[in-house]
């Protein structure tokens, strides 16, 4: 499978499991087959309340000797109510007792939003932390410690835009080599996908098939559907392959690494091997033709009234 280069060489498979959503009694078997199949890479999170089930199928995998812990890419991510600098290592150790790994590949801060220690999910406004009582250089030095304490071996963000990037680029000794956001042809960011490229900093693609099984109360009136579009399912048609894959190989034709989420056997394989599908100059030009600056995971959950964040401050 193709791979991003990071600056030590370091190879991560630009096609990995998406498991935010994957339900407890679902995702140790799901993780199982994905690698029994050729998954080489896994997308985690704290917050998504699965990675101590993901660690125990990561285990049977390595005592059946399905595979080997250096053949794996395993990335994670710091949750917001852990941004003080000597928060952040815990909270890796936490992650990393729970996954039964010593060490992950990538580490990224979830969003550049602060929420109070043991707050989980904050909803009122005192249940958030301003950044300026906890600015993201200082979570930052706290992701640096990580790889000084050689817990992971690259770290990143997720929902930064460019401006947040700078904020932390100005102190980092460490350069942030990842930015996982929302990507595909109704949000193309291709001013960002410009800057990173700029910055080396890779991309990862998350909900590229529009993160259908989000709860309700993350979901929109009417939300437009990538997997009914009809510009995918005519590619679809003509490549003989299903929209699902179109979509998947729209992130990998645009440089960015991507990581569907599936619990499904059989959508598990599909996904994979979008890896092997060719799209055309013009397949892609009319995927371009598909931006709407349509976001499934807007952020207006961290923007209740009272709150320090606002929608302009994540993305404007
Ligand atoms: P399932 O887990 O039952 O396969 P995203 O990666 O954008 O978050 O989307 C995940 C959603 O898309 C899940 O509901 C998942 O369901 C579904 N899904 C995953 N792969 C495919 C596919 N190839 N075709 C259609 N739906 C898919």
């Amino acid at each position: 499978m193709q791979t991003l280069a990071f600056a030590n060489n370091d190879q991560m498979p630009i096609l990995g499991l998406g498991t935010w959503k994957s339900a407890p009694g679902e995702v140790g078997t799901a993780v199982k087959e994905a690698i029994r199949i050729g998954y080489r890479h896994i997308d985690c999170a704290a917050i998504y309340g699965n990675e101590a089930e993901i660690g125990a199928a990561l285990k049977d995998l390595f005592a059946a000797g399905v595979v080997r812990r250096e053949e794996l890419w395993i990335t994670s991510k710091l949750w917001n109510n852990a941004h003080a600098q000597p928060q952040v290592t815990e909270a890796l150790r936490g992650t990393l007792d729970d996954l039964q790994l010593e060490y992950l590949d990538l580490f990224l801060v979830h969003w550049p939003v602060a929420f109070r220690s043991g707050v989980v999910f904050a909803a009122k406004p005192d249940e958030f932390l301003s950044l300026g009582k906890v600015p993201l250089r200082e979570t930052w030095a706290g992701m640096e410690d990580c790889v000084h304490e050689r817990l992971t071996r690259h770290i990143g963000v997720s929902n930064f835009k460019p401006d947040h990037l700078e904020e932390i680029c100005q102190t980092a000794e460490i350069t942030p080599e990842m930015n996982q956001v929302e990507l595909h042809p109704f949000l193309q960011q291709p001013e960002l996908l410009e800057y990173c490229r700029k910055k080396n900093i890779h991309l990862t693609a998350y909900s590229p098939l529009g993160s259908g099984d989000r709860p309700d109360v993350l979901k929109k009136a009417e939300e437009p559907s990538l997997l009914k579009n009809d510009i995918v399912g005519a590619i679809a048609r003509r490549k003989s392959c299903s929209p699902g894959q179109v979509l998947i190989r729209f992130a990998i034709e645009r440089g960015t690494a991507v990581i569907p989420k599936s619990t499904n056997p059989a959508r598990l394989a599909e996904n994979l091997k979008a890896a092997d599908i060719q799209l055309s100059k013009e397949d892609m030009a009319e995927l371009g033709s598909l931006e709407a600056g349509f976001r499934y995971v807007d952020g207006s959950f961290f923007t209740p009234v009272g709150s320090p964040y606002t929608l302009e401050f994540l993305w404007g």
